[in-house]
């Protein structure tokens, strides 16, 4: 029998603060995944600035997609598709990675293939963990998201939980401000929470009435924000270490009740994780303790492939292109694209 051909895919990310392409055969094996990351462009002004990204990965788009190509060692015109992030994310940001791949399919006559933010996300599960397959449950927590997902099958997603204000590292994010970190938080609080008391200050665990599912972090950040009051009013002195433990463990907490219960009601034995918050050491801690007590495997992509990267735009691309899903030349960036959607 002839061996099947192997589908290459250059893969474009440039949704938030990280220019990105990447080489990806058959959709599990990364051949380059480069990633200029503009984190340091914005920490002086404590978050991303829209038009500063968009303008910096105008800069940096070219040269990435050059590099991925040279250290994946394949040239463009061995590619099968040209994938690229159309959405969610900043509008500005994604029409650069947008366009870029459209001028590359448009020259070489080379396939098309719009790919959606969070899909990526997801799929990063697909490279380090070659035999999974769907379905399987995926919590999604980022700086813009925090869903519960069921993947029914490639492509195809249910989300069955969400937040109903903050996403969890929007979260992470607001408290390192508030206590001196500065951006991004996530990392930083995961760092400074080793040297603090995890039981030192009780924050709330929100619970929401209306979906046991979803979740709601902007409580918790509030309870934060008035304890650094309190003791500053007080003239009390704060130990940062301990706010950063005690809310992490409260994030962390919430994080895995809602998904091991939904794991339990619906009855999936395979669990991934995805997104930014996904490479905290302590959540990853989190649920490979309370999985292995409920005999549930684990899945997380390595912390490169759970923060922004291409090599997850051209995984999930993969399964689209097998499934026969090409984008057209009109298309545009999509800031608030919904999952599944096309
Ligand atoms: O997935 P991502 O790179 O971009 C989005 O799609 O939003 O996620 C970025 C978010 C930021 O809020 C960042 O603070 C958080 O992920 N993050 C972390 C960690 N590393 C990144 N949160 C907690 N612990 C970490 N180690
Ligand atoms: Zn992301």
């Amino acid at each position: 029998m002839e061996a099947q051909k192997d589908i290459l895919i250059l893969a474009i990310e440039s949704s938030c603060d990280e220019t990105a392409a990447a080489v990806v055969r058959n959709g599990r094996e990364v051949l380059s995944n480069v990633i200029f990351s503009q984190i340091d462009l914005h920490t002086v002004y404590g978050g991303v600035v829209p038009e500063i990204a968009s303008r910096k990965h105008i800069e940096k788009i070219n040269q990435v997609i050059e590099q991925a190509l040279a250290e994946s060692g394949k040239g463009l015109s061995q590619m099968d598709a040209i994938a690229v992030t159309y959405g969610p994310g900043l509008v500005g940001a994604l029409l650069v990675g947008v366009s870029a791949a459209k001028a590359v399919s448009f020259a070489t006559g080379i396939p098309l293939i719009g790919v959606h933010h969070i899909e990526g996300h997801i799929s990063a599960n697909y490279i380090e963990n070659k035999d999974l397959e769907p379905p399987f449950l995926c919590l999604v927590a980022s700086g813009g998201h925090s869903h519960l997902v069921v993947v029914k099958d490639y492509g195809e997603y249910e989300i069955i939980g969400r937040t109903r204000d903050d996403a969890a590292g929007e979260a992470f994010d607001k408290v390192a401000r508030a206590i001196g970190l500065g951006y991004p938080g996530g990392p930083k609080i995961d760092k400074l929470s080793r040297e603090g008391n995890p039981d030192a200050i009780h924050f709330p665990r929100a619970k929401v009435e209306e979906n046991e599912y979803d979740f709601s972090f902007s409580g918790l950040k509030s309870a934060v924000l008035n304890y650094l009051n309190g003791c500053q009013m007080k003239g009390e002195p704060v130990n940062a270490a301990d706010v950063a433990a005690s809310f992490q463990k409260a994030v962390i907490e919430v994080l895995v009740e809602h998904s091991l219960h939904a794991a339990r009601e619906f009855g999936f034995d395979k669990f991934a994780i995805a997104g930014g918050v996904a490479s905290n050491s302590s959540l990853r801690a989190a649920f490979e303790r309370e999985c292995g007590k409920r005999e549930i495997t684990f899945l997380h992509p390595s912390p490169i492939y759970c923060t922004d990267n291409a090599a997850m735009i051209g995984a999930a691309a993969y399964y689209e292109f097998c499934r026969g899903v090409r984008s057209g030349y009109d298309l545009n960036a999509v800031p608030n694209l919904k999952l599944g959607e096309r």
